[in-house]
């Protein structure tokens, strides 16, 4: 398999990237290197013959053309976005540039692309437009998402991502461009950059900083590995139906403030001269229009192509707090390089 990853430099995108050169297939990596981005989450696989890296911008018609044109993949798989919630209450028109025009110009390069291959190939080819559970809006106390939960997004970021998404599906009807939508629930694991909720507590625990806590911290979301998602998108790359939602989940709902006692937890064990780092909780003001609650039922992918997810939430998390002690030639530079102050204020302001 030859594939193009969007976005191969983030959090998801490398794990994707990694993935797919541990399984043999190629790989290009097409990445505007936005501030989320590190090419050293790609050490493990640079020097592999199999993987390359461009950068370019989703948005760049030309671009989208000429790495087509020169990987003839059999799969794209559109990783790139801006996806940070807090930064889109802030300043939401970054988000619809990337996660709506950008993957309107890749889908568009991407039908000019596919219409050029032999019937055999077109029949092959897919395009995976990488998505979140967070375009259906907010639960309550019951019941999950799936492929039939209708999109009500919150957050400018979910409606960005719920717009690409749209397009996407809006192709396969319109065109036939083999499409398949992955709905993914929150992502956790080694490599994410450090303003997300996980490496945030990690890292500032580490440092002896308070533990921000958005509200009473009662908010629930469904947490599956990295890895274990990169493994689902490969698979709809090479089995999904064209055309279908997948969504994706490992049924591992947590309270975020449960989360951050977890972190403290696997710190207090694993670095006892800070414990106990629940201390260093701090509740602050809540998002504005905070979703209470995210849960996805992964039926359809687990089912229909066999994909189960293989880590654990507490191993993972414990895994994932003793990368971040390890990885600190990976995280302090981009600890550096970005602004700490709270984010997403904005909203709270109108
Ligand atoms: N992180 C999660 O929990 C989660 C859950 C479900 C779905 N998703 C989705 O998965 C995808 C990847 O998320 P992530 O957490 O890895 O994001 P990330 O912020 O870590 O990485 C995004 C990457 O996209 C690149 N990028 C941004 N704009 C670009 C552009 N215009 N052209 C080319 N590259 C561009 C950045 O440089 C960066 O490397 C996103 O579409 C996101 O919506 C994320």
């Amino acid at each position: 398999m030859r594939y193009v990853v969007t976005g191969g430099a983030g959090f998801i995108g490398s794990a994707v990237c990694r993935a797919a050169i541990a399984a043999g297939a190629s790989v290009l990596n097409l990445d505007k290197l936005t501030y989320a981005a590190s090419l050293e989450s790609l050490a493990e696989v640079e020097g592999c013959p199999r993987y390359a890296f461009r950068q370019a911008d989703i948005c760049d018609a030309a671009a989208v053309k000429a790495a087509l044109a020169d990987v003839q993949p059999d799969a794209i798989l559109n990783l790139a976005a801006e996806t940070h919630v807090d930064r889109s209450i802030d300043g939401p028109s970054a988000f619809v540039q990337t996660n709506m025009v950008g993957t309107a110009t890749l889908l568009e390069g991407a039908l000019a692309y596919w219409r050029s291959l032999s019937p055999e190939r077109q029949g092959r080819f897919r395009f995976v437009q990488v998505s979140t559970d967070e375009v259906y809006g907010s639960l309550g106390a019951e019941g999950r998402f799936d492929e039939n939960s209708r999109y009500q997004p919150n957050s400018p970021y979910a409606a960005s991502k719920a717009g690409g998404d749209h397009l996407a599906r809006a192709f396969a009807h319109t065109y036939g461009l083999p499409v398949v939508v992955s709905n993914c629930s929150n992502n956790y694991g080694p490599f994410q950059f450090p303003e997300k909720l996980i490496p945030l507590v990690i890292l500032n625990a580490v440092e002896g900083r308070p533990l921000p806590v958005y509200g009473d911290g009662g908010q629930v979301r469904d947490w599956l590995h990295v890895e274990d998602h990169a493994a689902a998108l490969l698979r709809l790359a090479a089995r999904g139906r064209p055309g279908e939602t997948y969504c994706i989940g490992a049924r591992a709902e947590r309270r975020n403030l449960d989360v951050v006692q977890a972190i403290c937890a696997a710190l207090d064990a694993l670095r006892p001269s800070g414990a106990p780092h629940a201390r260093l909780i701090a509740h602050v003001q809540d998002r504005a229009g905070h979703d209470r609650r995210y849960a996805i039922d992964p039926g359809k992918i687990e089912s229909e192509l066999g994909w189960r997810p293989r880590i654990a939430f507490e191993a993972g998390l414990r895994e994932t707090v003793a990368w971040y002690l390890d990885h600190r030639a990976w995280w302090e530079p981009l600890r550096a390089r970005y602004d700490r102050s709270r984010l997403g204020l904005a909203g709270a302001a109108a």
